[in-house]
């Protein structure tokens, strides 16, 4: 369990999101001692160099703080795709699902996805919809993916299939785009430098509040040429912030803190799909941290478990009437997931 400040242990055990750490006496100390500046006038050290040092970590020129996951999605997407033009992307992929059609609403871009298949991702099935440029169709500009992919059960999207994917994204001119909320749980759970990952996309935005355990942050990785022109992007967005070096901070100390431990979160996580395995209702292999579940055909949908595992002293997330989730996080420790572990199964028999 992670050391918190006065305030003790959340009383439940939290497996909705990953989202709900909170920042331990270490990332706090390293927060009240940030050296900070005015960050919209460039002045702001702490966030300089953790953007240095999340460009360098990726092997791209240059990085922008963001103050979350989705603005660093959308202002990657107007980087990569101009107003009108087309986007190609997993139908359950977080930019679609999430972010309340910001690439429409913002970037006035045209979103268009193929069969939801978390990382099962098929290169050939995304190279047959590619339409190219001319007067009279919406001419494809960029695809984005999601590693690891969130609604896709926290998938990991292999390597060959990346670079089979780079290599469309290449012969038809087009831009990769990497929704890298949990890059960081794709490279710890196979391997994969950072650097490597990086090599293989055009643009990506990776978060610090999620698996990393920072309360927010996420960053837009790039060239210099984007990232100065995300810059004014992001200000348009109103995301501009100033003495903002004490999340930086936070997300600095999660970097060398934090990112190694989610091996952790993957043995917790796989330690509940084993306890459930009985149950019928796993919704796929467990990779990394999320535990995806199917209900369909059980006598409880996903609500009614949701409502019984609370008053069990468990939370988890519902996506679906039939679909639930659970994630581990830096918050949870093995007596927690003991105590889901016996608790879910249990409520979860036939
Ligand atoms: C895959 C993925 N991308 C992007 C985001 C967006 O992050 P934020 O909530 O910081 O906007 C999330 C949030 O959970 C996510 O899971």
């Amino acid at each position: 369990m992670a050391d918190h400040p006065t305030g003790g242990d959340a009383p439940l055990v939290d497996l909705r999101s990953d989202t709900v750490t909170r920042p331990t006496v270490g990332m706090r100390a390293a927060m009240a001692a940030a050296e900070v500046g005015d960050d919209v006038y460039g002045e702001d050290p702490t966030v300089n160099a953790l953007e240095a040092e999340v460009a360098a970590l990726f092997g791209h020129e240059a990085a922008l703080f963001a103050p979350t996951g989705s603005m660093a999605n959308q202002i990657a997407l107007q980087l990569v795709v101009p107003p009108g033009d087309e986007l190609l992307c997993d139908a359950d992929a977080h930019v679609v699902t999430y972010e309340v059609g910001a690439a429409a609403a913002y970037g006035a871009i045209s979103s268009r996805t193929w069969p939801a298949v978390g990382a099962d991702l098929d290169p050939g099935v995304v190279e047959a919809m590619i339409r190219p440029d001319g007067y009279f169709a919406v001419p494809t500009r960029a695809i984005a993916v999601e590693q690891t992919h969130n609604r896709g059960g926290g998938g990991v999207i292999p390597l060959p299939t990346l670079r089979e994917l780079r290599r469309v994204a290449d012969t038809a001119g087009l831009a990769l785009h990497c929704d890298g909320a949990r890059i960081w749980h794709a490279h710890v759970a196979d391997g994969v430098p950072l650097q490597e990952y990086g090599a293989l996309f055009d643009t990506l935005s990776v978060c610090l509040s999620k698996g990393l355990g920072a309360p927010a942050g996420s960053l837009v990785v790039g060239s210099a040429a984007q990232i100065t022109r995300a810059r004014v992007l992001r200000k348009r967005m109103g995301g501009g912030m100033r003495q903002v070096g004490v999340l930086a901070a936070a997300g600095r100390y999660a970097l060398t803190h934090h990112l190694a431990r989610l091996a952790d979160d993957h043995a917790r996580a796989a330690r509940l799909a084993e306890a459930l395995a009985g149950s019928g209702v796993l919704a796929g292999p467990v990779r990394t941290n999320i535990v995806p579940l199917d209900l369909t055909g059980h006598r409880l949908d996903a609500r009614a478990l949701a409502t019984a595992a609370r008053a069990e002293g468990v939370l988890l997330s519902v996506l679906g009437p039939r679909t639930a989730r659970l994630v581990t996080h830096l918050d949870l420790d093995d007596a927690a997931i003991d105590h889901a572990s016996k608790i879910l199964p249990h409520l979860l028999t036939p």
